[in-house]
This record gives structure tokens, C-alpha cells and sequence, in this order.
């Protein structure tokens, strides 16, 4: 039975880098069928709704989306899409490779193999208990974690190495200031390592970890944590590789994936085709081994890494000169 994906194009640059990658899908005949499905400002101006319930049921159908990114509307009272995608499908893992890639703008060339696995759904990312006092002096904000968000996070962070071959998983926190909500995670994050004896688990405080990626990025294999550190080193490790152009993510759930660019829709440059299709790309392949095709994402970040080795073809972000579509061609060639 062929496998049917839902595909978002989104806006910005998203229907150029969608293109982009859908011509490397097919050349690498994955024998995926896609569905195509609106959501943001296209999805407004034909539906009258950033996020419309068919969408929702295409995703919920075909279980695997593939999402351009998606512009929300600022200042007229739109929350996040992205945000109403997770908490719709309860999409708790957030799963951030970042890999050294050649001839980028990054700070490593070599070195940095490391995964970020950032639990998606609770943590400081509240949308109930934001409070600020009636003189406006004071603000509280809740942060809530629990039990099985955080055994539910951990045991994907070992489950994703004993499936990827990675030998060690890194628990970040901050338990040591803050007992309650860290120090839940903490002990939860060791009942789970115990039960993996074969992956090797350290502990590590988040401020140091900042330092350590800056200085030791290849000591980091996973790197699991709660919500408001996850995306922040996540972020910290996308800079480490070269930035926006390269960083790939999903967001897990058990019912639903959706694989994406962490970049946005880069409306100042949309239409012009020097938008860089490799974060989509990666999260392509990300998407692949989710499917069951490993073989299949090797081959397309291979085909990736040749193309940035040889220089063919590279979109401006990367200093050359080189088009979106042209790009994906010569990627395409390679796989
Ligand atoms: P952005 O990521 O769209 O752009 C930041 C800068 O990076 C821009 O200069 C842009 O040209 C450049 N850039 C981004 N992706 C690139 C690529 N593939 N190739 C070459 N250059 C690239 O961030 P910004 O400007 O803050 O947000 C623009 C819109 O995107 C907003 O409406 C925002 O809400 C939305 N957004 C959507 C996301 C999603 O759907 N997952 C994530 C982040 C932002
Ligand atoms: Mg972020």
C-alpha cells in the first residue's frame, strides 16, 4: 500500500522550498502520495481560516505531514498556528538534529552530530497562568511539569538512540535552583536512563551546556529537556551548524508527526528563488526514517552534503549563487 503524506506549502518562501523538495522526493522514488492541504495567510484568503478543520482531518487521516512554513498574521489577534498544530495533536517531541555540513557559514566545520530532543507540550509554555498584578509590578508565570510529560519525553530521547545508534543522551536541567519543576524532570529523566543500560546517560546543568556546546560540541550525542531550554539550545545548536538555512525539525506526537524548517516564511525574500530548500530538505529526511525508509534519508543527506562539498548550485544564504530550484536539481542528480 503506498503511503500518503499531507502536504502543507504554506507561505513566503514556503511554496518554492515545498517544490524544492517534493522534485528530490520524487527522484528518489520514496513512493510516499501527497495530499495537499492549506493552512496560513493562503489558507485565510481561500478558506477564511488560517487553520481549517480539512486540514486537520488530512493530517489526522494520513497520520504524516510535511509543512512549509506558515505566516501568522501579527497584531489582529491570531495565535500561533504552529502552536495550535502541537497542542491539536499533542505533538510532544520536539526533534532538532544539528550536523556539521560543509562550506556553510558555521562555527564548526567538522564535529557537531548531535539531536535535541525538547518535550513540546508543558514546561513554561503554558497558555494558562500568565499573570500580571493590577499596578502592573509584578508578573508570575506558571511552569507545570509532570510525571508522564516528562517519562513520555525522556524514554523518545532513548528510544530515537537505541533506533539511530547513538550511544549517549544527555539530561539537561536547572535542579539545582529550581527543585520543584527541574527537579521533577531530573528524577524522572534517571528512572528512565536506568532502564536503558545500554546508552550511556550524563546529567548537565543548562547554563553549562551552553557553554559546552560553544566550546565541546562534540562531546553531545541527544540532549533531552523540558520545554523553554529545549528551544533555546536548540536554537544555540542551529547557529553551531550555520544557521537557519540547514536546521530541520519535527514535532512528535503519538497520533500525528509534522516535519518542518525551523525557519519561517522569509516574506522578504519569497518570490525570488534564493530561498535554501536544505532545512526542508532535512526534515524530509527526518520524515523518511519516520516512515521506515532509512535507507532512503541516507541517500538524500548524502546527496546534500556532496552538493554543499561541490559548491553546485548553492543559494545565496550559503554565498553563492545559485536558485531554490536549482539547487534541489542538483541535489537531485546526487541521490
Ligand atoms: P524567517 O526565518 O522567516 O527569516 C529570518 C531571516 O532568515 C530572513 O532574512 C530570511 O530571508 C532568512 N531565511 C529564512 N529562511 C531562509 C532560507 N530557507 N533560505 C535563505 N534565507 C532564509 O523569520 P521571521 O522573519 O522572523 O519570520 C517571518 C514569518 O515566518 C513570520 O510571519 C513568522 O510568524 C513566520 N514563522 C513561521 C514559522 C513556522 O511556520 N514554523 C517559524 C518561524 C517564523
Ligand atoms: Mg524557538
Amino acid at each position: 500500500m503506498t503511503q500518503t503524506i499531507t502536504v502543507i506549502r504554506g507561505d513566503g518562501i514556503g511554496p518554492e522550498i515545498m517544490d524544492a523538495t517534493l522534485h528530490v522526493l520524487d527522484a528518489l522514488k520514496t513512493g510516499l502520495s501527497y495530499e495537499e492541504a492549506d493552512a496560513g495567510l493562503v489558507a485565510l484568503e481561500k478558506h477564511g481560516d488560517l487553520l481549517p478543520a480539512q486540514t486537520l482531518e488530512s493530517i489526522k487521516k494520513n497520520k504524516i505531514a510535511l509543512k512549509s512554513p506558515l505566516t501568522t498574521p501579527v497584531g489582529e489577534g491570531f495565535s500561533s498556528i504552529n502552536v495550535a498544530l502541537r497542542r491539536h495533536f499533542d505533538l510532544y517531541a520536539n526533534v532538532r538534529p544539528a550536523i556539521s555540513f560543509p562550506n556553510t557559514k558555521s562555527r564548526f566545520a567538522d564535529g557537531v552530530d548531535l539531536i535535541t530532543v525538547r518535550e513540546n507540550t508543558e514546561g513554561a509554555y503554558l497558555s494558562e497562568g500568565q499573570e500580571v498584578s493590577a499596578d502592573g509590578e509584578t508578573a508570575v508565570s506558571l511552569t507545570r511539569v509532570t510525571r508522564k510529560g516528562s517519562e513520555r519525553i525522556v524514554r523518545y530521547a532513548f528510544d530515537l538512540a537505541r533506533a539511530t545508534g547513538r550511544k549517549k543522551v544527555t539530561l539537561v536541567h536547572k535542579a539545582n535552583i529550581i527543585k520543584s519543576t527541574s527537579g521533577l524532570f531530573l528524577k524522572v529523566g534517571r528512572e528512565v536512563a536506568a532502564q536503558y543500560p545500554d546508552i550511556e546517560c550524563n546529567e548537565m546543568i543548562v547554563d553549562n551546556t551552553c557553554m559546552q556546546l560553544v566550546m565541546r560540541p562534540e562531546q553531545f550525542d541527544i540532549i533531552v529537556t523540558t520545554n523553554l531550554f529545549g528551544d533555546i539550545l536548540s536554537d544555540l545548536c542551529a547557529g553551531l551548524v550555520g544557521g537557519l538555512g540547514l536546521a530541520p525539525g519535527a514535532n512528535i506526537g503519538t497520533e500525528a508527526a509534522i516535519f518542518e524548517a525551523v525557519h519561517g516564511s522569509a516574506p522578504d525574500i519569497a518570490g525570488q528563488g534564493k530561498a535554501n530548500p536544505c532545512a526542508l530538505l532535512l526534515a524530509a529526511a527526518q520524515l523518511l526514517d519516520h516512515v521506515g525508509q532509512p535507507e532512503n534519508a541516507t541517500r538524500l543527506r548524502k546527496a546534500i552534503v556532496a552538493t554543499l562539498e561541490a559548491k553546485d548550485s548553492i543559494t545565496p544564504d550559503l554565498g553563492g549563487t545559485g536558485n531554490t530550484m536549482g539547487f534541489a536539481k542538483a541535489i537531485a542528480s546526487r541521490v
